[in-house]
């Protein structure tokens, strides 16, 4: 057995070939076409694969994304792709194989690693916890159409600098650039709407599905809010179907507009989240509560994996790295992790949890 170590440029169609038999044995399409910014010959070196006698036997990549938010630039390694070939199972290479991402995931600086699974119990073994916030709601019923006319298309030869521009007025977005979007508009087994004005100008997005992924599911959209709702409006009268929209916690003027149309918030989780470098991570929340004035704030990581947060002179010590992940990403409130002095509390909640977002298309 060789490996678990990064493959090598000639790795890849092998790679491709071996992703395809195990995780998409009927799919007409390549799973390289629904992830294309991570199974791309130029990301070889993050994807780790296990050989044995030549043949690829298990695989995981990571795929770093750069997060911006208000509060800083985040590097995030999200993983994908795990898997093990058959006959091999349950001979721990799934494990070293994504532990071998996260390491040099964290010495390329990656602030923390991050995954989309129903296999909870097998990624917390790894460090992995459920944390960050996803608003789902279900749009059954017609959302609510905005006065001006709208030209609506379903399809997705559209302009991916058009969407950009929408997509970079989100609060939290990764950094893309307009080929990223349109390699992401080509993914298989997905519908873009859009809506122009008659000025010709995009005025609202949102794409349903992808790939074997998604399917229902508002993933990714933009614009302004009567807008999107006329968008959508449109889609659940075009398609005779309702919607599942999900949103990020931080949309707080969209959830009380939905909300003030009757329809019901449900709470999940962003992902499985695992923090890789405690300190650059805490540095960059410490250097913003400064920033915003608030100079007393304290989130330290010492040695020995100890925790220190709360504000000067009054801080709470931990070992437990779940413990804060939960308090930085949501859905811990301080009050869940200590009876925290009204003063401190306040201050870690106008920090936490930190405004996070990753966006359907990036998911891998
Ligand atoms: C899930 C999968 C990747 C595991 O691969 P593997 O090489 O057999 O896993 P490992 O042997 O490294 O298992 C590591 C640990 O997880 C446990 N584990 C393995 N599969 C598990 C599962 N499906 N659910 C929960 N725990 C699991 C093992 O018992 C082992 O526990 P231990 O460390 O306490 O002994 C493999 O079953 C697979 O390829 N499945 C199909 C593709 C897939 O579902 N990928 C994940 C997509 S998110």
């Amino acid at each position: 057995m060789e490996g678990p170590k990064p493959s090598r440029s000639e790795d890849y169609s092998h790679i491709v070939s071996f992703l395809n038999e195990q995780l998409r044995p009927d799919q007409e399409w390549s799973i390289a076409n629904e992830y294309p910014t991570a199974i791309t010959p130029h990301n070889h070196l993050n994807m780790h694969i296990v050989k044995d006698e030549q043949k690829i036997v298990s695989h995981a990549l990571a795929r770093d994304l750069i997060i911006k938010s208000p509060m800083s630039l985040f590097k995030v390694a999200t993983i994908g792709s795990v898997v093990t070939d058959s006959k091999y199972r349950n001979q721990g290479l799934s494990k070293k194989t994504i532990l071998n991402c996260l390491e040099a995931g964290a010495e390329r600086g990656c602030d923390f690693a991050l995954l989309w699974t129903d296999l909870h119990d097998f990624y917390s073994k790894m460090g992995f916890q459920l944390a960050g916030s996803e608003i789902s709601y279900n749009l059954d019923r017609p959302v609510r159409q905005s006065g001006e006319p709208l030209n609506y298309i379903e399809g997705n030869r559209v302009s991916a600098q058009a969407i950009a521009q929408l997509y970079n007025k989100h609060t939290v977005v990764s950094l893309r650039n307009a080929s990223d979007i349109q390699k992401y508009l080509s993914i298989p087994a997905m519908r873009v709407y859009t809506a122009w004005d008659a000025s010709n100008r995009l005025r609202a997005y949102a794409v349903e599905g992808k790939g074997i992924d998604l399917h229902g599911y508002i993933h990714e959209w933009g614009g302004d809010l009567p807008d999107l709702f006329s968008l959508i409006s449109f889609m659940q009268k075009k398609n005779n179907m309702s919607y599942t929209f999900i949103a990020p916690l931080h949309s707080q003027n969209l959830h009380r507009q939905l909300q003030g149309l009757g329809f019901k918030s449900n709470h999940g989780y962003l992902g499985m989240f695992k923090i890789l470098n405690a300190r650059s991570l805490f540095l960059k929340i410490t250097n913003y509560a400064r920033s915003v004035g608030l100079v007393d704030f304290v989130l330290e990581a010492h040695e020995g994996d100890q925790f220190v947060i709360g504000r000067k002179g009054k801080t709470y010590q931990t070992d437990s790295l779940q413990e804060i992940t939960s308090l930085i990403f949501g859905p811990s409130t301080p009050n869940q992790l200590k009876d925290f002095d009204p003063e401190t509390r306040q201050i870690i909640e106008k920090i936490l949890p930190l405004p996070m977002w990753v966006w359907g298309w990036d998911s891998v």
